[in-house]
């Protein structure tokens, strides 16, 4: 963008009609100043004809244009996900590519309407044309299918679209609906250790979807081995500490979460033949006291539910409860992580809006948090997939008071 800027300076057709130069005011720097340059100039609809029409400035309008684009038109393309996901369209596909009219019969639509989604699906790779009329899988859609987590997650996505059919709305705190709260039952309770299984099991089914390649990529991350008893804290229905069981056969496991939900991690651990390896603990990890027996204690996408003063309560809990020469472990999508692009803010940070709790936070806002806390030597670890997961671990601080 700086060399279209540059052109464009250079060019007498912008020049003449373009907004007088912009200089530095009051406190403002100049780069700032600099930057409400390129605001006036990119809001200049005579700056977009020449942007498009120069030969060195068009591929970068062009590209400009279709982000664009695609930012206006990105909730359709959800919801065309989404009526691909919930129809069962591209699960179909995978077991044989069909004509339209055997999808249109066998999804229940009317031929016209079919071929309209397909033509959609078609333009964001869900699904393609092939050989004898057929269509199958795009490379998107058969992406998709190789992780269970995403289709339960885009199913999920119809509480979110309620809660953002205004956002403005949801940004004043006065929005009607309020779908991903009732979802997610812990995220406004007074006592959380109360709920029934039927509030806590519709997110924590879905937890457990997704929760594979998470531990994919956290055990992958560090180095689990050199630990003998791992408390995994939030963790639902114990498959984290289920993978890591079974990636590191020498190591006790236990989790903590909800009556309801620790009910159900330790029916798991039974079922899975890990009945002397891994218990389940039921309490409120801001009211009642955590286990202490664990040289690794891990948090897996907990902490981004709950504001500062929550997550405050939370961490000095587990530092009061945590052996001196322990570890805690922290595993979650990060703000401003490498590679995590505007996931964090463009989608964390509003999903947990809606939820009514929590936000993605940066490495330096844990890391300060961490440390008021009563924990130092705070490191983060790149994972393979940061869109995921970033991890942070660190270390009881023997100086510290704070959590007390
Ligand atoms: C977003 S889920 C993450 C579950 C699991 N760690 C995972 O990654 O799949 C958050 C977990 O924290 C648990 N939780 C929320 N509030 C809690 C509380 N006050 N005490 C104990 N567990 C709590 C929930 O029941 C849920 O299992």
């Amino acid at each position: 963008m700086k060399s279209a800027l540059a052109a464009a300076a250079a060019q007498p057709c912008v020049a003449g009609g373009a907004p007088p130069p912009v200089t530095a005011t009051g406190d403002e720097s100049w780069l700032d100043a600099l930057r409400r340059q390129r605001d006036r100039l990119l809001a200049d609809g005579r700056f977009h004809r020449f942007a498009a029409a120069f030969i060195f400035t068009r591929p970068i309008a062009r590209s400009r244009a279709r982000a664009l684009f695609d930012l206006v038109a990105g909730f359709v393309y959800s919801q065309v996900l989404y009526a691909c996901v919930t129809l069962g369209l591209l699960r179909r596909l995978l077991e044989r590519p069909q004509t339209p009219a055997e999808l249109a019969q066998a999804l229940s639509l009317p031929l016209d309407r079919l071929e309209r989604l397909l033509s959609a699906a078609g333009a964001l790779d869900l699904v393609e044309r092939r050989g004898r009329g057929r269509v199958g899988l795009g490379v998107l859609g058969a992406a998709l299918l190789g992780n269970p987590g995403v289709e339960a997650m885009i199913r999920h996505h119809g509480l979110l679209y309620a809660d953002l059919a205004d956002p403005v709305a949801l940004l004043r705190g006065s929005a009607d609906h309020a779908s991903l709260a009732a979802f997610w039952g812990y995220a406004g309770a007074h006592n959380p250790a109360a709920l029934p299984r039927e509030q806590v099991a519709p997110y924590s089914g879905l937890m457990s979807e997704s929760q594979q390649f998470i531990a994919d990529i956290v055990l992958a991350a560090y180095p689990f081995g050199r630990h003998q008893r791992l408390l995994d804290v939030g963790g639902g229905e114990g498959n984290f500490a289920m993978a890591a069981a079974r990636k590191v056969p020498h190591l006790a496991v236990s989790v903590f979460d909800l009556p309801e939900v620790a009910a159900v991690a330790q029916a798991r651990f039974q079922a899975a033949g890990m009945r002397t390896r891994a218990v389940a603990h039921g309490g409120s990890f801001f009211h009642d006291a955590l286990p202490g027996d664990a040289d690794l204690v891990t948090l897996v996408r907990v902490v981004h539910d709950h504001d500062d003063d929550k997550v405050q309560v939370l961490l000095s809990g587990i530092r009061r409860a945590m052996r001196s020469d322990a570890v805690l472990l922290i595993a979650e999508p990060m703000a401003g992580a490498p590679g995590m692009g505007p996931m964090a803010d463009g989608y964390f940070g509003i999903y947990l809006l809606a939820m009514g709790t929590g936000r993605a936070r940066t490495f330096e806002e844990l890391r300060a948090l961490l440390h008021a806390a009563g924990f130092t030597a705070v490191r983060r670890r790149s994972t393979r997939n940061p869109l995921l997961a970033t991890v942070v671990t660190a270390r009881p601080d023997a100086k510290s008071v704070n959590y007390a």
